[in-house]
């Protein structure tokens, strides 16, 4: 489906919500399912890849039961209740789903097969089946891809330095951790998302936390638990950007999950001169929290690599958005992880921007942009990436002439 938008003749103006935390929302969804007992789940993203996790945990036993619009009930099975699936389990797009239940799997006394569509069966898995076959786990890919076919059980602890600053290999491998022998730690590149961390350890995990390592030992049991999801900053980040932009306005974005692990958009930003204030600072359940304040600014350009990259992983296709409209040089470092996500985000941000006025190089490892100059319309495709075609939306509220996107309903992946 392709979706037309127009230059916004006025400025931005009121407050919102964005859809919950799509990292959270998994991760909630599978420890609840480990939990014994049941757990409630409010401020549920219910969007496709989430909506993945919730089956492919049905298909192992679990029962989880609408409990309103935005909150589900798990009725958790404990760590050694999932049941072998009848057949081999659809992931669909999601590598959370994918990754994460994998670590999972393979502390399972049976055998399962994961799955997904084209483009998931594109994604690398050999970064998540060495740790866990060093660990004791049977799998077999193919070709360091998905599909994975695993043989679980009788899983033991493993020290383990991770290749890469991958919040999802770390997570699968802290997973498979509840079900080995002995304690099972990681030593982070650098500092991933730690949402998996947290909730294991408010649920009754003996987990560790020191700088970049993790430890765990496996648990007796999981206790189960009342959550409400915050609102997915990365999702945010698109509305937060157009009021940047789009001269005069002012929002507010209320209830915003503040991880510093995920908060790396609004630091570079605010280096670059962005007006935004962060206000009602509280914690909710094991996550920060806050309401935020956009007013339109004038940024200027800036070089981004290391740690920071690490912490706004899934927002360069916007914040390209943004340098396209930053005063002078931008310079994206150290971002080579941006080639494995739903597509390869430095090829396709840059060709589908160049397509409509901007002044932006591919790197090896990132890009970079000369910015101040305005976006004129065409027509540019979102490459299936649901954070494109958010941000293409975005440039295209802010372009000359008319934009065009296609495939925009991808968005739905991550923001329904
Ligand atoms: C995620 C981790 C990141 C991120 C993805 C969600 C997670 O991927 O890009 O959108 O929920 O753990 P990597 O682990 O591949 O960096």
């Amino acid at each position: 489906m392709n979706a037309t938008i127009q230059r916004l003749q006025s400025p931005l103006h009121g407050s919102l919500q964005v859809p919950g935390d799509k990292s959270i929302t998994h991760r909630a969804l599978l420890l609840a399912a480990l939990a014994k007992g049941e757990s409630r789940i409010g401020g549920l993203l219910r969007s496709r890849d989430c909506e993945a996790t919730r089956s492919c945990l049905q298909a192992l036993g679990v029962r989880i039961v609408d409990d309103g619009d935005d909150a589900v009930i798990v009725r958790g099975v404990g760590l050694g209740g999932l049941r072998k699936p009848l057949s081999p389990i659809d992931c669909v797009r999601s590598a959370t789903t994918i990754r994460l239940l994998a670590g999972i799997l393979c502390g399972q006394r049976f055998s399962s097969v994961l799955t997904g569509d084209a483009q998931l069966l594109r994604r690398p898995m050999d970064r998540i089946v060495k740790p866990l076959s060093a660990m004791g786990a049977k799998i077999m890919d193919s070709d360091g891809h998905a599909p994975l076919r695993i043989s679980g059980g009788g899983l033991r602890g493993l020290t383990h330095r991770l290749a890469v600053a991958s919040a999802q290999l770390k997570s699968a491998i802290l997973l498979a951790g509840l079900f080995a022998r002995g304690r099972t730690t990681v030593y982070q590149q650098g500092p991933a998302r730690d949402h998996t961390e947290r909730l294991l350890a408010t649920i009754g995990a003996a987990i560790r936390i020191e700088g970049l390592k993790v430890s765990i030992e496996p648990p007796e049991c999981l206790s189960p638990f009342s959550l409400q999801v915050p609102g997915d900053i990365s999702s945010a980040a698109f509305p937060l950007v157009a009021a940047l932009l789009l001269p005069g306005s002012q929002i507010r974005i209320l209830s915003v999950g503040l991880n510093p692990t995920r908060t790396g958009l609004l630091d570079v930003l605010i280096d670059m001169g962005a007006r935004i204030e962060i206000e009602n600072r509280r914690v909710e359940g094991d996550e920060p929290v806050g309401d935020l304040t956009i007013r339109s600014s004038e940024l200027v350009g800036t070089t981004i690599g290391g740690n920071s990259v690490v912490r706004m992983i899934d927002e360069f296709p916007i914040f390209a958005v943004a340098a396209v409209h930053a005063r002078g040089r931008t310079t994206v470092k150290d971002a080579g992880e941006l080639r494995v996500k739903e597509t390869d985000r430095i090829s396709a941000v840059t060709s589908e921007l160049k397509m409509l006025g901007a002044r932006i190089e591919e790197l090896p490892n990132g890009f970079s942009v000369t910015g101040g100059e305005r976006l004129h319309g065409g027509h540019v495709d979102s490459h299936r990436d649901h954070r494109l075609a958010m941000a293409l939306a975005v440039a295209g509220m802010l372009a000359d002439g008319e934009v065009t996107v296609r495939d925009a309903e991808y968005a739905a992946d991550s923001y329904p």
